[in-house]
C-alpha cells in the first residue's frame, strides 16, 4: 500500500507536506488529471530512470499536445522534472505520494465543492439556508441517505465516508499526541464514523474499549472498514439517530470529532448535554474540532475551499466552554492546534469519583 503509515508516525505535521501540491487551482487540476489517468503511477513504474512523453500519452490516452500541456503544468508546480531527456518524479512530489490518499481526497473534494464557490459563493455570505438548499456540499453530507441499506445509499454513503476517514486518519495524531488516552477504559465516540478515531485510541491505549455511536448505515459500512483491523474486537457500534435513540451511559471519556460544527448552536448545547449524561462520574469529554478559517493572514490554498464554505459552521469553543461550564464541568482547557487549518481541543471533566 503506497500509503504512509500514521499508525507509527509521531510527527502529525509530515502529511502537510501534500498542501504544496494542492493549494493553487490550475496546479492542482494538472495533478488531479495526472493522477486519474494513470500518468504518475506510470511515472512511478518508471522509477528513476524516467519515461518518455510518448510513452505518458499512451498510457494516461492524452493527445500529443494535451500531454505536452500536462506535463509542462506538472513541471511547473514540482511535480515532475527532466533528467537527460526522460520524464521523472521529484524527489518532493514522491514524499507527498506516500500521503496519496490525503491528497486524493482533498484534491476531490476541493473539486467537488468548486462550483458551490464559483456559482454560489455570494449566496452563501448572503443566505446560509439557501446555500444548505442547493449546495454540492450538503448533497454530498446527506444524512438522511444513511438509514437504509439500499445499494444506492451505500454507494453515496461511502463516498464521504472515505473522505471523512482518511482526513481523521491524519488528523487524529495530534489530539493523540496532547490527550492521553491511555487514562480511559470505555470511551463513546459520538458521530464516530468509520470508527478510525476510536481505532486510533485504541490503538494508543490497549486497555481502552470504544462505542462508536452513528446512524445506521454509517455503522454498518464503519463495521466493513475495521474489519481486519487489530483494533476491530475493541470497538463496538451503536447505530441509531442519537437525537432521538437514547445512549448507552457509563462511559470515563465522550468524544465528539469534527461533529459539533454540523449543528446550529442550540443543538450543540443539546449534543454536550447529551455527552454529559453519557459520562460516568469522574469521566472526561473531549471535542476535537476545526476552529474558523483564517483568511486575514493570507489567502487559502485551493485545498481549502471546503472549509471556506462551513464559514457559517466552523466556531470558536466558547459555546462549548460556557455550555460545560452550566453542566458544572471541571478542569476545563482549550488548546489550539495548528494543521492546515487551526484545530481545537477542548477537554473538561464530569465531577465525581474517578
Ligand atoms: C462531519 S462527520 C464527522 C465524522 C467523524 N467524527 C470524523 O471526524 O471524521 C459527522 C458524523 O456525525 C454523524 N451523525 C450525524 N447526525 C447524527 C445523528 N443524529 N446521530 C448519530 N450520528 C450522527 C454522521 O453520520 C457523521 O458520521
Amino acid at each position: 500500500m503506497n500509503v504512509a503509515d500514521p499508525r507509527v508516525a509521531d510527527d502529525e505535521r509530515a502529511h502537510l507536506c501534500v498542501d504544496a501540491f494542492a493549494d493553487e487551482l490550475v496546479s492542482a487540476r494538472a495533478l488531479h488529471t495526472a493522477l486519474e489517468t494513470g500518468l504518475i503511477d506510470e511515472l512511478l513504474d518508471a522509477g528513476p530512470d524516467g519515461c518518455t512523453g510518448a510513452r505518458l500519452s499512451e498510457r494516461a490516452g492524452l493527445h500529443g499536445r494535451g500531454v505536452a500541456m500536462l506535463v509542462g503544468l506538472l513541471r511547473a508546480g514540482g511535480v515532475v522534472a527532466e533528467a537527460d531527456g526522460r520524464l521523472v518524479l521529484t524527489d518532493a512530489f514522491r514524499r507527498a505520494l506516500a500521503y496519496r490518499d490525503l491528497l486524493e481526497a482533498r484534491l476531490g473534494f476541493a473539486f467537488d465543492v468548486l462550483p458551490d464557490f464559483h456559482d454560489r459563493f455570494t449566496t452563501l455570505l448572503r443566505d446560509p439556508d439557501a446555500f444548505m438548499g442547493d449546495s454540492r456540499l450538503f448533497e454530498l453530507f446527506r444524512y438522511d441517505r444513511c438509514f437504509e441499506p439500499f445499494p444506492e445509499n451505500r454507494r453515496l454513503t461511502w463516498r464521504w465516508m472515505e473522505l471523512t476517514t482518511v482526513l481523521t486518519r491524519y488528523e487524529a495524531r495530534a489530539c493523540l499526541n496532547r490527550y492521553d488516552f491511555g487514562r480511559h477504559r470505555r470511551m463513546l465516540d459520538i458521530g464516530g464514523n468509520s470508527g478510525e478515531f476510536a481505532r486510533q485510541a485504541c490503538r494508543a491505549a490497549p486497555r481502552l474499549q470504544a462505542t462508536v455511536a452513528d446512524l445506521p448505515l454509517v455503522c454498518e459500512l464503519g463495521a466493513e472498514y475495521l474489519r481486519g483491523e487489530a483494533e476491530a474486537a475493541r470497538i463496538g457500534f451503536h447505530p441509531g439517530d442519537a437525537r432521538f435513540d437514547p445512549l448507552p451511559a457509563g462511559y470515563d471519556l465522550v468524544t465528539f470529532k469534527s461533529f459539533l460544527h454540523d449543528w446550529p448552536d442550540s443543538d450543540a448545547r443539546l449534543w454536550l448535554q447529551t455527552a454529559w449524561e453519557a459520562l460516568a462520574p469522574g469521566g472526561c469529554l473531549l471535542i476535537y474540532e476545526r476552529g474558523p478559517l483564517e483568511v486575514s493572514a493570507g489567502v487559502p490554498g485551493f485545498s481549502l475551499l471546503p472549509h471556506l464554505l462551513f464559514v457559517h459552521a466552523y466556531r470558536e469553543p466558547d459555546l462549548y466552554l460556557d455550555t460545560l461550564r452550566a453542566l458544572g464541568a471541571e478542569d476545563l482547557s482549550v488548546r489550539h492546534i495548528a494543521l492546515e487549518m487551526s484545530f481545537q481541543l477542548v477537554t473538561a471533566r464530569k465531577g465525581g469519583a474517578r
